[in-house]
């Protein structure tokens, strides 16, 4: 697929980890639940549930953290083992390939430990089953032997809490998510609690930052932390080069000016979506597959990481027939809010026999 400006990678707004991120966010985690900044119901909540098991000396129930990514999933995992003072164990879905790798990880932790499960939607289907008796009755079961003289042997285990995040908690069983006692969903984060964010990090990596400056970053990172600790980076260097070091509010909006990312933080590929909706199919609606083809992005991509934002700013609707891009989009973009006005999609695709 090469019809996209940016490679999903490259995007300055992305929300996976990139390679120069992993210093930073280790050093800006917070380690504490009360310097962790925003989700103020999550914490609200996970606070009681933390301090009752702490009275009680049992672990805490397990736990689904779910939302876009970005978002401190597992910020808020390392926070909960360090509140509760146990170790942490963190892996994710697809690295637990086989039964025995997570029987092997279950077997090794120590009473109360916490194991963390990212991306635990794409963990196999037989390693999932394993999980069951593990989180029910902190034991494991295993088959010794084979055909008629094959038994079934309950093996205990440390009692331990799972922490599982997740960016699609449509996708998990239902046997899996009912034995999740704490569900919680993260939300997006508001400017307000983003520019904290992004003043406290400031403050860590001993970036001066104005107030205003600070703002602006917080303002173009789509609601995402992870997006607004990179752009700090970022505009530092332009802080550094093209100002006196402080990152002012007209460094600040330059810089991301530069990067093409604009006052709400859309980059090129959200404003290629935005568009090709209103150009090519009238403002909607559209179905995801056909937009995904007509943008070159997967249509998973467009659901975890674009739209949760477009639709947080309200440009955008998700319809029982397709997504459609509502009149503040059509603004934001200059268009004229002419919904019936429709251009010839672009080839995406000829067959062979065509060309
Ligand atoms: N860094 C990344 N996410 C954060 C949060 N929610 N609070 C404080 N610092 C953060």
């Amino acid at each position: 697929m090469e019809t996209t400006e940016f490679d999903f990678e490259d995007r300055m707004v992305s929300t996976e980890y990139t390679g120069v991120d992993s210093d930073i966010e280790l050093s800006l985690r917070p380690k504490q639940l009360e310097d962790y900044i925003g989700q103020e119901k999550a914490k609200d909540i996970l606070s009681v549930y933390i301090d009752s098991a702490k009275l009680r000396g049992e672990p805490l129930d397990h736990v689904l953290l779910y939302g876009p990514p970005g978002l401190g999933k597992t910020t808020l995992s390392n926070i909960i083992a360090n509140e509760m003072n146990v170790n942490i164990r963190t892996t994710s879905g697809p690295a637990i390939e086989k039964q025995g790798d997570l029987a092997a990880i279950l077997t090794s932790l120590n009473e109360g430990d916490v194991l963390f499960i990212d991306e635990i939607h794409r963990l196999p289907r037989a390693v999932e089953e394993i999980l069951y008796p593990a989180m029910e009755d902190y034991a494991l079961d295993i088959i010794i032997g084979k055909g008629p003289s094959a038994r079934n042997v309950r093996l205990p285990i440390p009692k331990f809490t799972l922490i599982g995040a997740t960016t699609r908690a449509g996708q998990l069983t239902t046997p899996l998510r009912d034995r999740f006692g704490v569900l919680l969903k993260l939300q997006l984060y508001t400017p307000e609690e983003l520019s904290t964010i992004v003043k406290r990090s400031a403050t860590i990596l001993d970036i001066p930052a104005e107030d205003g400056g600070a703002l602006e970053i917080a303002t173009r990172s789509r609601g995402t932390p992870r997006i607004a600790n990179r752009l700090l980076k970022r505009i530092r260097d332009f802080a550094i080069v093209r100002g006196d070091g402080i990152i002012t509010t007209e460094i600040a909006r330059s810089a991301l000016d530069k990067l093409e990312i604009d006052a709400l933080g859309l980059d090129n590929t959200d404003r290629q979506m935005l568009t090709a909706i209103i150009q090519y199919y009238g403002g909607g609606p559209v179905g995801l597959e056909t937009l995904a083809a007509t943008i070159g992005e997967e249509a998973i991509t467009i659901e975890d990481v674009y739209e949760p934002y477009l639709m947080q700013i309200g440009f955008l609707s998700r319809t029982p027939r397709g997504r459609c891009a509502t009149r503040l989009a059509y603004d934001h973009l200059g268009l004229p809010f002419t919904p019936e006005t429709v251009a010839e999609p672009p080839i995406t695709f000829l067959p062979q026999d065509e060309h």
